[in-house]
């Protein structure tokens, strides 16, 4: 149990403190390979939330993943990993009246926290890594992880580290970039990868704004002709799979931010889902549903799995 002093949490048996930083502990540096995603976050942080893109986007996304009932969930121990700028927290928070202890490496949790100050007694945020995850094993009736373990350096590892904070009976979610075949890296975004991920975030952000319209345009036309595998040429994020009923103008920062979210993170590793089912086995979990999760948007590949055993 640690216990609050002032701006710190102090653990009383080790001594050792964790600052308490704009009302959130922080248990990892601030300076870590996930600060590209602090500077997307803070940038665009409401861009991709329902309430203020006006769509369901996230809604639909998250209960068509999970494959939760909201109202069993408000009697659940909740945590999420890898929350962003929180538009899961959001959907969680507004849908339940349940408490989300949620997690993320980078400082868009100060974004989440903004975002989601309305629910402030509900909401238990820290900033820490999934490899660190500030709670005690066996924790959580229900664990999401959703857009994030492709960003970090081991798959495996994570996967292990959920199903640690997991109860035995409990269920874990996670969704991630699949592999689909020899093609899936054969796409613009990963030849520039080695580079752009090394580029400032602020330049690369501006290259991509100076380029996004004409890639727009391009895009659409491919579309438009039906030859639409030809997009993977054009390193702009796939646009096929926004939500339906957003402005030109949410269109294009949408284009940008998750453009960017694909040239700027250090990792970007896709996985085949009979691994990460496999993953899941290895850990002790009984896998219930490994496959293609739709929702009016579009759909993820998403991996269902109950911890058996400790
Ligand atoms: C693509 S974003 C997804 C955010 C949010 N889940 C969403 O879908 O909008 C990936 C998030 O994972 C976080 N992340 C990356 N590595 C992490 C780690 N080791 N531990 C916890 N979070 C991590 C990043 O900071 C980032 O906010």
């Amino acid at each position: 149990m640690l216990n609050r002093d002032g701006e710190k949490l102090v653990d009383p048996q080790s001594g050792e403190f964790y600052p308490v930083v704009h009302g959130i502990p922080r248990f990892c540096d601030a300076d870590n390979y996930s600060e590209s995603f602090g500077f997307q976050w803070n940038l665009f942080n409401k861009t991709q939330l329902d309430v203020y893109s006006g769509t369901d986007h996230s809604e639909q996304r998250f209960y068509s993943e999970t494959g939760w009932d909201p109202s069993d969930l408000s009697h659940y121990s909740v945590l999420e990993v890898g929350s962003g700028a929180g538009r899961f927290s959001e959907v969680f928070l507004r849908t339940t009246t349940g408490v989300l202890h949620s997690i993320d490496y980078s400082s868009a949790v100060d974004a989440n926290h903004t975002n989601n100050a309305v629910y402030r007694d509900r909401l238990q945020l820290a900033q820490a890594s999934i490899y660190e995850i500030p709670y005690l094993d066996n924790s959580f009736d229900r664990v999401f992880c959703l857009g994030v373990l492709q960003h970090t350096p081991s798959f495996e590892d994570s996967v292990t580290a959920l199903i640690a904070k997991t109860k035995v009976g409990g269920e874990i979610v996670v969704d991630f970039y699949p592999i689909n075949g020899w093609y899936t890296k054969f796409h613009s975004k990963y030849f520039l990868r080695p580079f752009s991920k090394r580029l400032p975030k602020p330049f690369l952000l501006r290259l991509i704004r100076l380029n996004i319209s004409w890639m727009l345009l391009l895009f659409d036309t491919l579309c438009f002709l039906r030859v639409g595998f030809l997009t993977r040429f054009i390193p702009i994020t796939d646009l096929r799979g926004f939500p339906k009923g957003l402005n030109s103008y949410q269109r294009r920062e949408w284009a940008v931010m998750d453009t960017f979210d694909g040239l700027s993170p250090e990792f970007d590793n896709p996985q085949r889902v009979k691994d990460v089912a496999r993953m899941f086995n290895r850990g002790g979990c009984e896998v219930t549903f490994a496959g293609l999760a739709t929702y009016p948007a579009g759909c993820s590949t998403v991996v269902r799995a109950i911890k058996r055993s400790s």
